[in-house]
This record gives C-alpha cells, structure tokens and sequence, in this order.
C-alpha cells in the first residue's frame, strides 16, 4: 500500500496557507457564521481553487507581439476544458468556475447513496458527448469517505476520459478520501484549501465545516 504521503507529494494540490485563506477558514467553519458571510467567504476560497486547479491543465508556448514591438514568449491555456458539479453540493463551486473560464461547459451527475445497499448509485449523468477529448475539472466541496467522488471519476473514467485528465477540485479532505480515491485512480489529481484530521462515526470532517450543502444553500 503507498503511504499517504506519497500521495500528498504526487497527488495532490494544496493552497498555500496564507494568513488570508486561514482567516477566511476561520469564518466559514465558525458554527455562528451567517449564511452570507459562509456563502461569501466560500465564494472566495472557490475562486482560488480553481485558479489552482486551471493552473495544473497544459499550457502551449504562444508568442506575441507587444504594444512596443517586442516579442513576448507567452503561454496559451489550455483549451477542451469540461466542469462536472457533483449535484447538489458541487453546484456551490459552479459559478466560481463560470467567472473565471469564459464559457466553459458544464456537465452534470447526481449520485446518491443507495438506502438498501449503502453503495454509492449514479442516478444521473449528463455530459458532453466528446468529452473523453476533453481536461476536466470534477467538483465538490467534501471529499470525505471517497465513495461519492470515486463513483464520479468512474463515469468519467467510462465515458473515455483518461485518469490524468481528470483534477478533482475539493474545498476540503481528510486523509481517509485522499487515500480512497488515489489508491484507486492514481492518475488523478486532487485540489483542496485544507486537509482535516478524520472522519468522525457520521462521515463528517473533523474540525470541518458541517454539512457544506446546507450551510450553502440555506437548507439546514
Ligand atoms: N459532507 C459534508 O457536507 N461535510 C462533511 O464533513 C463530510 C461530507
């Protein structure tokens, strides 16, 4: 088994942690927070992740010519770009990827946990149909067990995508999704603003934030 920290060396992307990504931590993960002030300060760390997760997608050299006729020796970003909100949490991290990548295309899944089997189940997928040419960006801001954001890489996976196209983009994780998910797609890369200490017996992160979806969308 490779241990965790091969992992975070190969695998995966963390925020710098900087005195403002901490002090906008801070407010989101206070129980007292208002829902605009969590919705707000999300927003923001949402931005930076996927500046992040842009900048791990190919760049080819392009040269320009300057207002002053030098030649600068540039980079073109990456085109072929797909987001894939994990419904319904994922859909917080939607809009953050809308400002920055000019009308990029959006896919959808749903998967849910089964009541009976415990097993995560796809109950919907729509998705670009040449999307296996395509770098995708999965969102979701809980990487938790792994269970839900393995059974999405896994459509992806089967719809043609290769595993190194694919970086999962993650509010926050804990060591246990981590291992889940790079044990099993170790091609795929991984951006998160925080790693917690463990799960807890409920599946939540620990210190966390709570249920992301809830606190986000005002359904607590
Ligand atoms: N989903 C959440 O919303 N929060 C957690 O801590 C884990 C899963």
């Amino acid at each position: 088994m490779i241990s965790i920290d091969a992992y975070l060396e190969k695998n995966v992307h963390v925020l710098p942690q900087t005195g403002q990504l901490r002090a906008m931590h801070t407010i989101v993960r206070n129980r007292d927070t208002s829902r605009e002030d969590f919705v707000f300060y999300s927003e923001r760390i949402i931005r930076l992740l996927v500046e992040a997760g842009l900048d791990l997608l190919p760049f080819t050299p392009l040269d320009v010519t300057t207002s002053v006729g030098a030649t600068y020796h540039g980079l073109a970003f990456a085109g072929n770009l797909v987001g894939v909100p994990i419904i319904r949490a994922g859909e917080s991290m939607e809009a953050g990827l809308r400002a920055l990548v000019r009308g990029v295309r959006i896919g959808k899944v749903l998967i849910q946990r089964d009541k009976t089997t415990k097993q995560p189940k796809l109950y919907y997928a729509n998705l670009p149909r040449d999307i296996a040419s395509r770098h995708v960006l999965l969102l979701d801001p809980m990487l938790a067990t792994g269970g839900t954001a393995n059974a999405a890489i896994q459509v992806l996976v089967d719809r043609g995508v290769p595993e190194e196209n694919i970086v999962f983009i993650t509010f926050i994780t804990v060591p246990e999704g981590i291992e889940a998910v790079c044990s099993r797609f170790p091609r795929v890369r991984i951006v998160t603003s925080a790693i917690e200490e463990r799960l807890n017996d409920d599946a939540y992160m620990l210190p966390g934030v709570g249920d992301f979806g809830d606190r986000f969308f005002g359904t607590e």
